[in-house]
């Protein structure tokens, strides 16, 4: 895994931003496997800004990791209402071209192996991910087999009260939700991995210091062959 430390959160989307602007220039029908949360925001004013200055985006692709269960496009607080609100309704990529699980789907499992095939087909040029405070990613939380593909997950009560605060109150959290397994994650040719804060750091810390366990999905990653981490000064601070 290549670490590449920076100053602040700042810093850190400006180097997410040089990476993800390769990818989209080497590979203009290419696929970007995208993620939600603070973390991506950044890095996604970033995509905007260049997209107004002409990198175009009209025949890339993406799929994100995960949905609340329960939630759609309706719910301002859905993963799929984020992405337009955050980055798909400010550049000029085709809606039909992105993907992202139905969190309302009546057969969720036929929605995962739905999403499954579709993965099978577009294969991740870049996966971005934001890593949780207990070592999570997309929303595998800890005890996640290593070899899983889309699946709902039982969210895990530290998960539910870190996100929270995008909500009005920690009843709304959905307790459920879609999520791309490790293995679709691991798929991906490339991986772009960001943390920023202190509430990282022992996250970062194990993902790239511990052993290679289920207990921490996040060090999966120490297996993937071209994995980038951007961490900022706060996220690093456990690290020697
Ligand atoms: C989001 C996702 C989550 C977040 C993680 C960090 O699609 O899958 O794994 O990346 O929970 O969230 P933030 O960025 O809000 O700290």
């Amino acid at each position: 895994m290549k670490v590449i430390v920076v100053k602040d959160y700042e810093q850190m989307s400006d180097k997410a931003f040089e990476i993800m602007k390769q990818v989209v220039v080497a590979n203009p029908n290419g696929v970007l496997g995208l993620a939600t949360g603070t973390t991506p925001i950044g890095l996604y004013k970033r995509m905007i800004e260049d997209c107004k200055q002409g990198t175009s985006y009209k025949n890339i692709k993406t799929v994100n990791l995960d949905e609340y269960k329960g939630l759609d496009v309706t719910s301002d607080q859905s993963y799929v209402y984020f992405m337009r609100d955050n980055l798909f309704n400010h550049i000029d990529i085709d809606l039909n071209n992105t993907n992202i699980e139905n969190g309302k789907a009546e057969n969720a499992e036929e929605e995962c192996a739905r999403y499954n095939a579709l993965l099978e087909v577009l294969q991740q040029d870049i996966q971005l991910l934001g890593l949780g405070s207990n070592g999570h990613i997309a929303f595998n939380e800890p005890g996640t087999p290593f070899g899983s593909v889309t699946h709902v997950v039982d969210l895990q009560e530290s998960t539910i009260k870190d996100n929270a605060r995008l909500f009005n109150d920690i009843s709304e959290v959905p307790r459920q939700a879609f999520t791309m397994g490790l293995k679709n994650i691991m798929n991906a040719k490339k991986i772009l991995i960001l943390a920023s804060g202190a509430n990282k750091a022992k996250a970062v810390y194990g993902m790239i210091h511990g052993e290679v366990t289920e207990s921490l999905p996040a060090s999966v990653l120490q297996l993937h062959p071209d994995c980038t981490l951007i961490i900022d000064e706060a996220a690093a601070s456990l690290l020697k």
